[in-house]
């Protein structure tokens, strides 16, 4: 069965963009996973199909109605698939949430624009709102794309089974070691000498040492994570 994005934005011309290339330009072409834009502004009010309005209580910025939404929403839910809005506000997506997406039938993306979206519609809809990290976008389209392409990637079919076991544990794991290939020298510098020794424990040793070393670097966060799995002594 064919995995279904439903994605509700006011930009429908930026979908699939990017995702109409490369791997998940393929698997869309071989039915793998389809999508669909679907304008917002069809659902709007009034002549000038309004679809936000000023926020109660005052303060800047523009709101997005909730009957709008809804009825936007109406359009697309089919009751199997989930609802996610993405905004800065939402949980954190992590690559556990992404593999039960790409798991299930598919999933419904609302993009919020202007200030917000209004509360109700979000909980009447049950919807989940999910960011892609600490840093504001100017509306949820991109966060969109993002995780679409985590999910698709992970689509049976799409990237053979050499991804699958390092997803598993990401979050739990370390950070990449870093790779080389030829030339052996390049610029005066040469490939740490252990990966062209041929041995391959030593190899082995030397890579997790350097992801650890990395992440211990870059991300305490997870390597306190991976420390506390009891994998190696710090
Ligand atoms: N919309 C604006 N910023 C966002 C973010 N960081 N994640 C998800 N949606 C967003």
């Amino acid at each position: 069965m064919t995995w279904h994005a439903d994605i509700l934005t006011l930009f429908p011309a930026m979908f699939p963009g990017p995702l109409g290339e490369s791997l998940a330009g393929k698997a869309l072409g071989a039915g793998i996973w389809s999508l669909k834009a679907t304008d917002i502004r069809e659902f709007g009010q009034g002549a000038h199909r309004a679809v936000d309005d000023t926020p109660f209580g005052g303060g800047a910025g523009m709101v997005m109605r909730a009957d709008v939404l809804d009825a936007a929403i109406g359009s697309v839910a089919d009751g199997q698939r989930p609802l996610v809005v993405l905004t800065p506000r939402g949980v954190p997506l992590t690559q556990k949430r992404v593999q039960k997406l790409a798991a299930g039938p598919g999933v419904i993306l609302l993009c919020g624009r202007f200030e917000g979206i209004d509360q109700r519609v979000i909980e009447a809809r049950n919807a989940e709102e999910i960011s892609i990290g600490d840093y504001v976008l100017s509306g949820g389209e991109i966060a969109a794309l993002a995780l679409l392409d985590a999910a698709i990637r992970l689509l049976p079919g799409v990237m053979g089974t050499a991804a699958s076991a390092d997803e598993e544990s990401f979050s739990t794991s370390l950070l990449e070691y870093p790779h080389y290939t030829r030339p052996a020298t390049w610029q005066d510098r040469a490939v740490p000498e252990t990966l062209t020794s041929g041995n391959h424990k030593a190899i082995a040793d030397w890579r997790r040492q350097a992801a650890a070393d990395i992440t211990k670097i870059r991300r305490p966060d997870l390597y306190a994570q991976y420390i506390a799995s009891g994998a190696i002594a710090p």
